[in-house]
C-alpha cells in the first residue's frame, strides 16, 4: 500500500489537542524531511480503486504523429515529435507547408512534431527540416531545448525550440552549426555551466559540447563507448548520464560504469560491473538518479543511482529469428558516493525491456510502458506490461517497495515515452511507428494515441491533503534561503511536509536525460492564517547539484503532492 491515510477523525482529533495558532512558527523537525513513509492500515477497501493503483486516461485517441521523444518546457508545453522520413503522418502542416525530396517520399505535408498544451489538451503542428529519428536533447539554462543529432540528413544537426506565449508562432530553428560528428542514439545532460554535453551514438565513441568555446572546439575520445559495445548487438547506446555533486559525469553503458572528469577528458572511477543482463539499447533497461536529499552547506550529497530490466546478452539476435526470450526482472542500486560501492540487487514484481523511469514529486519511481519479453526494435518484443510499478526507494522492508498498479490497455512498446507533468500526471505516448505509418499487418502497429497516468496520490481521495496556491518568487540563487507559500485545508498538520525540484526530461528510448529530483532542507514553517502556510527553504547550494535553468518546485504533504510551480536556478 502506498500511502499513509491519517483518517479524518484522527486528524480532528489531533486538532482538539493542539489546536492551530496564527502565524505560529516552528523549526522543522529534520526527522520528517526524509521521503520514506510509513504504512498503515485504513479501513477502507482498496483492491483497484483508483487512490491506491492510480487511474489511465486518454487524452486523445491519435495526435497525428507517434511520441517517440518528449520535453516538458517550462511554459508547460511538451514538445513531441518522432521521425521525417517515414512518409506522411495523421497531422498536415499549417499554411501548405512542405518538404520535398525526403528518403520516404517527394512531398511531405505532414508534420512530425506537435507541441502539446497541457492546461487545454490542444496541439499544434510544427515543423522539423530534418530527421529528427532517435536523437538526443536538454534544455538549457534559458529553458531553450537544445536537440542534438538524428538519421541521416539530421545526423550532425543541432536544431533549437524556444519556448514562447500562445499569441507567437515559435517553432523549430536548425542551426548552420554542425555537431563534429554524426549522433545517433546519443545522450545529452546539461553542465554546471550551462553547456550541454553530447555523448555517444551508434560508432560515436567520444563526446562534444554545446555551444562549444574557443579551448574544447573538439571532440573527446571515449574508449570506454567502444568497450562497451557488444559485437553485432552494441547494447550500449543511449548511455545513462548523471551530473555529479563533484562536477564530473557518471556515465553507465550496457553493464558497466564510469566517473569521467571530462574537462580534462579522465576517468576518474570505474564502478563494478552490474550483475544480470546487459541494459542499454538494444536491451533496453532505464535508470534514474534516487532523490537527492539536500543538507543547507553540504555539496556533497550521497548520490544512489538506479538501473532497471534489460534484456540478456543475445536477445535481440533472437527476436530477428522469431524468439523471445525473457526481460530482465531485476533492478540494481549502487551508492556511487561510497568508498567501496556495490550493487544491491532487487525484483521487479515482473520482468520488463524498454521501462520508462521517472522520479515522482515524493520521491517514488514509477515504471511503466515497456514489454516482458524479446528486445527494443520493431516486432523485436512481445508480451507487452500494461501495468505501471511504483518504487518506494526509502522503504526500509524490501519486500514492500514495489507496489502494481493499474494497467492501461494500449500497448506501448518500441519508441513509446513518458514525462512527468507539472500537476503531478504522467504524460505517455508513441509506440511502434512503422514505415509509412502502417496501422496494420503487424501484432503492434503504429500507435498515435497520447494518454495521462494518475498516480494514486493524484485520486479526489486524497483532496483533503493537497496542497494548493503554491507560489514562489524566482530567480533562485545557490544556497539562499526562499519562501514557498501554499494552502492546506483547514485542520491539516505540516508535520509531513516536504519540497522537492524537479528538472524536467528530454525522454527518449526509455531514458529520462537530465531527469533529477532534490529534497530541499527545510528551514521553517509558518502559518499565515487558518488555511494559509509559508515554507522557507534552502536552494541547492551549487550547480554541480542543481544545474541553470526551470524546475517544478512540488509542495508534498503527507505523500500527496500539489500542482508545481516553475522557479528559475541561476
Ligand atoms: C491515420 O490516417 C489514415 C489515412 O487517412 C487512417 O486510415 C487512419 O485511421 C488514421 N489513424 C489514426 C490513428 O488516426
Ligand atoms: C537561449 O539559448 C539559445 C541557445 O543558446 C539562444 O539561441 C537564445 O538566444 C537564448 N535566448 C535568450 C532569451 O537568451
Ligand atoms: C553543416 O553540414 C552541412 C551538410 O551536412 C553543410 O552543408 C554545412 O556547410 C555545414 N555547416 C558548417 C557550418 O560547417
Ligand atoms: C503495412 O504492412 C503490412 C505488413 O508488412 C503490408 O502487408 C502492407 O502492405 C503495409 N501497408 C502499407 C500501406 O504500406
Ligand atoms: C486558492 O486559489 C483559488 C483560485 O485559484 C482561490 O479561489 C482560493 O480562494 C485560494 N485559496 C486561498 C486560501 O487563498
Amino acid at each position: 500500500m502506498a500511502f499513509n491515510i491519517v483518517s479524518f477523525s484522527f486528524i480532528f482529533a489531533l486538532f482538539l489537542l493542539f489546536p492551530l495558532s496564527c502565524n505560529s512558527s516552528h523549526k522543522h523537525d529534520t526527522s520528517q524531511k526524509s521521503y520514506h513513509r510509513q504504512h498503515s492500515s485504513s479501513s477502507f477497501d482498496q483492491k483497484n480503486s483508483d487512490h491506491t493503483k492510480g487511474k489511465w486516461i486518454l487524452l486523445h485517441k491519435s495526435i497525428g504523429i507517434s511520441a517517440m521523444h518528449m520535453q516538458l518546457l517550462h511554459n508547460n508545453k511538451v514538445v513531441i515529435f518522432d521521425r521525417t522520413d517515414f512518409g506522411s503522418s495523421n497531422l498536415s502542416l499549417p499554411q501548405g507547408k512542405c518538404r520535398y525530396n525526403d528518403e520516404a517520399i517527394k512531398v511531405d505535408c505532414t508534420a512530425h512534431s506537435i507541441l502539446y498544451n497541457v492546461a487545454t489538451n490542444t496541439y499544434r503542428p510544427l515543423m522539423v527540416q530534418t530527421d529528427v529519428w532517435c536523437s538526443s536533447g536538454a534544455v538549457n539554462s534559458n529553458g531553450t531545448l537544445i536537440q542534438t543529432g538524428g538519421y541521416h540528413d539530421g545526423e550532425r544537426k543541432i536544431r533549437l525550440f524556444s519556448p514562447c506565449t500562445d499569441e507567437e508562432i515559435c517553432d523549430w530553428t536548425e542551426l548552420q552549426q554542425n555537431l563534429t560528428v554524426k549522433r545517433w542514439y546519443s545522450t545529452d545532460h546539461i553542465l554546471p555551466d550551462g553547456r550541454i554535453m553530447i555523448i555517444g551514438g551508434r560508432s560515436a565513441y567520444s563526446y562534444e559540447f554545446f555551444p562549444q568555446n574557443s579551448d574544447t572546439n573538439y571532440v573527446f575520445h571515449l574508449p570506454f563507448l567502444k568497450e562497451t559495445t557488444d559485437p553485432k548487438e552494441e547494447n550500449n547506446l543511449y548511455p545513462f548520464l548523471y551530473l555529479l555533486p563533484d562536477g564530473n559525469v557518471y556515465i553507465f553503458a550496457n553493464q558497466r560504469s564510469i566517473v569521467l572528469d571530462y574537462a580534462n577528458n579522465r576517468v576518474v572511477r570505474e564502478f563494478p560491473v552490474i550483475p544480470g543482463e546487459k541494459r542499454s539499447y538494444p536491451a533496453t533497461g532505464s535508470s534514474v538518479m534516487l532523490p537527492m536529499k539536500l543538507v543547507a552547506g553540504d555539496f556533497s550529497p550521497v548520490v544512489e543511482v538506479m538501473v532497471c530490466g534489460g534484456a540478456n546478452g543475445g536477445s535481440f539476435l533472437q527476436a530477428a529469428v522469431g524468439g523471445f526470450m525473457p526481460a530482465s526482472r531485476t533492478c540494481g542500486r549502487i551508492k556511487i558516493t561510497d568508498p567501496d560501492p556495490k550493487w544491491v540487487m532487487e525484483d521487479m514484481p515482473s520482468g520488463r525491456v524498454m521501462p520508462d523511469m521517472l522520479l515522482l514529486p515524493t520521491g517514488d519511481v514509477i515504471l511503466l510502458n515497456g514489454a516482458s519479453k524479446g528486445t527494443a526494435g520493431w516486432e523485436s518484443a512481445i508480451d507487452p506490461v500494461l501495468n505501471p510499478v511504483l518504487y518506494e526507494p526509502g522503504q526500509p522492508d524490501p519486500n514492500k517497495r514495489f507496489s502494481v498498479l493499474n494497467p492501461t490497455n494500449i500497448p506501448r512498446m518500441y519508441h513509446s515515452s513518458a514525462t512527468l507533468l507539472p500537476d503531478g500526471r504522467i504524460l505517455v505516448g508513441g509506440s511502434n511507428p512503422h514505415i509509412r505509418y502502417n496501422f496494420t499487418g503487424v501484432k503492434y502497429p503504429t500507435e498515435l494515441s497520447l494518454e495521462a497516468f494518475m498516480p494514486p496520490y493524484l485520486s479526489p481521495h486524497h483532496s483533503h491533503l493537497r496542497p494548493s496556491n503554491t507560489t514562489a518568487k524566482g530567480p533562485i540563487s545557490y544556497g539562499q534561503k526562499f519562501s514557498v507559500t501554499f494552502t492546506l485545508g483547514v485542520s491539516q498538520d505540516t508535520k509531513e511536509v516536504m519540497v522537492t525540484m524537479i528538472a524536467p526530461s528530454f525522454t527518449t528510448h526509455s531514458f529520462a536525460m537530465n531527469q533529477r529530483l532534490l529534497i530541499l532542507d527545510i528551514v521553517e514553517i509558518q502559518q499565515l492564517s487558518s488555511f494559509a502556510q509559508k515554507i522557507t527553504v534552502y536552494a541547492p547550494p551549487s550547480r554541480n547539484i542543481a544545474p541553470p535553468g526551470y524546475y517544478m518546485v512540488f509542495v508534498v504533504h503527507k505523500g500527496v503532492p500539489g500542482h508545481s510551480i516553475w522557479v528559475k536556478m541561476q
